[in-house]
């Protein structure tokens, strides 16, 4: 591989979508970001450097960062964030990986504007595993808030309610032509009949689920989170926040008479309001030979908003190749296993204040009831140099505090307990992991993202899990290697990993909101005896925290 340079400068610019035109915060004056194109084994050394007012952190989602745990960028877990002025060098390898992956900020909401595709080819020489495309396209879905997000998030932190849904979802961009005020902002696709493109799907919208299909076009899956998939065709996809997938779009052999769109819109299973707009591109034909005509143009059947059974099936489809050339790695044995509860809760409402969530309380969100709170310094900092005291606890709850069910009835007391709590594995740990949807302040999909290493969903099912019937049906031959998985809403999804990259490591719902509201908790992973399982020393310019 060969190492390649970038600087990102975080700047404003102005943007208008909907009519509405705001200040927002960009990397190089770019919305969405640079775009980022390597060969696995390339090196990445990126710049960042903070011009703006907000702090922020650059997280590159998916990269294993074996040995480069500096580098993985989320707030107060690696590092502090990069202030006004300062500038920090991500520098990490994405030697073993390929595929479709992203960047994004990761502090405060200022992923809602700064985010870009990190796409991995293989090695010079080494072919997909499927037919050639004729072209690779990028599809960002996003999310557009006519407010500033970082406002929209503050607001809902200090009233306790749920936040002002965004006014958009968008393409590369832009919302398209379903919106008002929004027809010239329309991602275009433009296809030669017979060919197969490569999508490269992305979902860095904040806080929702997507659907995604194509009008008269089924696609073929054969990419899950840089990870590659048994192919299968589908007519509709579902991708949540932090996911990607790479499609194959076979265009019609002969010129359609009809252009096409495609679109995004949620798939919906909380109980808050939410966006429920549709994003929508063209794919339009392009044959030289035939004049320009207006088309009819069509729109895709997608699955109704809260289509449960659809998502299901789809998930259920994602088998990894776990061929002689892409063998699962798939732990085999277990050392530890964990159950944890993922969920809403609430926090009391200060005195002489009047709250907006729930009874009037406050909103809140937690793995097994514990509410993360994120240090005052970075948390990878104090475990390195063995100063835990006063910035984190190693007693993150084993097993949930309180039985709940979630058919049942919620317990009286929803109140979450806070703190930043983690658990630490020795090096090499071989973990089993069981996510529970609660029913606590009502039961909800939440897609869980793991930093520093790929998982493999060995189960999933709907209802309580039984730790005695359900292991029985685990898939240990070709499970899907993911970074981000959905829990089912009202039911469990089981994982299994090695804790085989030392550091910090966080996982979380990728919904902004829950992860905002406490829906996090930190892997620390120990070095390994020999030299290259150790982490190395903080670079010299990480940023130092203010306390
Ligand atoms: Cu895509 Cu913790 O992030």
């Amino acid at each position: 591989g060969v190492t390649r340079h970038y600087k990102f400068d975080i700047t404003l610019r102005n943007a208008t979508r909907l009519c509405t035109t705001k200040s927002i915060v960009t990397v190089n004056g770019q919305f969405p970001g640079p775009r980022i194109v390597v060969r696995e084994g390339d090196r990445l050394v990126v710049k960042v450097v903070n011009h703006v007012r907000s702090d922020i952190t650059i997280h590159w989602h998916g990269i294993r960062q074996v040995q480069s745990g500096w580098a993985d960028g989320p707030e107060y877990i690696t590092q502090c964030p990069i202030r006004t002025g300062q500038s920090y060098v991500y520098n990490f390898t994405t030697a073993g990986q390929r595929g479709t992956l992203w960047w994004h900020a990761h502090a405060s909401w200022l992923r809602a504007t700064v985010y870009g595709s990190l796409i991995i080819l293989p090695e010079r020489g080494v072919p997909y595993p499927f037919a050639r495309p004729y072209k690779e396209v990028p599809i960002i879905l996003g999310e557009w808030f006519n407010a500033d997000p970082e406002a929209v998030i503050a607001q809902a932190l200090r009233t306790g309610g749920g936040p002002n849904v965004s006014d958009a979802y968008t393409i590369n961009g832009l919302p398209g032509p379903l919106y008002n005020c929004s027809g010239k902002d329309t991602f275009k696709l433009k296809v030669k009949p017979g060919k197969t493109y490569l999508l490269r799907l992305i979902n860095a919208a904040l806080n929702d689920e997507l659907f995604f299909g194509i009008a008269n076009h089924t696609v073929t899956v054969v990419e899950t989170d840089a990870n590659y998939v048994k192919p299968f065709d589908a007519e509709a996809l579902v991708i949540t926040p932090g996911q990607t997938a790479n499609v194959l779009l076979h265009a019609k052999p002969t010129f359609p008479n009809a252009a096409f769109l495609f679109a995004a819109r949620p798939y919906a299973t909380g109980q808050g309001t939410f966006d429920n707009t549709t994003t929508a591109g063209v794919l339009e034909y392009h044959n030289p030979n035939r004049a320009s005509t207006k088309l009819p143009l069509l729109r895709p059947a997608l699955p109704s908003l809260n289509d449960t059974a659809n998502v299901t099936n789809f998930t259920n489809k994602l088998r990894s190749l776990a061929d002689d050339r892409y063998p699962s790695d798939v732990p085999r044995t277990v050392d530890q296993r964990f159950y944890f509860t993922v969920g809403l809760g609430t926090d009391p409402c200060p005195t002489n204040r009047t709250c907006q969530g729930p009874n009037g309380t406050k909103f809140a969100a937690s793995v097994n009831n514990a509410s993360f709170v994120f240090p005052s310094t970075a948390l990878l900092q104090a475990h390195y140099y063995s100063q835990s005291n006063g910035v984190y606890t190693t007693d993150f709850p084993d097993i949930p505090p309180f039985p709940f069910n979630y058919t049942g009835t919620p317990p009286n007391n929803t109140f979450v307990s806070k703190g930043t709590k983690v658990v630490v594995l020795p090096f090499n740990t071989s973990v089993e992991l069981v996510l529970q949807d609660t029913s606590i302040q009502g039961i909800e999909n939440h897609p869980m993202h793991l930093h520093g290493h790929n998982f493999h969903v060995v189960g999933q099912g709907f209802g309580n899990y039984d730790p005695v019937t359900d292991p029985s049906n685990f898939n240990l031959v070709d499970p899907v290697e993911k970074n981000t998985a959905g829990v089912p809403v009202g039911g469990w999804l089981a994982i299994r990993f090695r804790a085989d990259n030392p550091g910090a490591w966080l996982m979380h719902c990728h919904i902004d909101l829950h992860l905002s509201w406490g829906l996090k908790m930190v892997w620390v992973v120990n070095d390994g005896p020999l030299p290259n399982q150790k982490l190395p020393p903080p670079p010299s310019d990480l940023p130092r925290c203010i306390s």
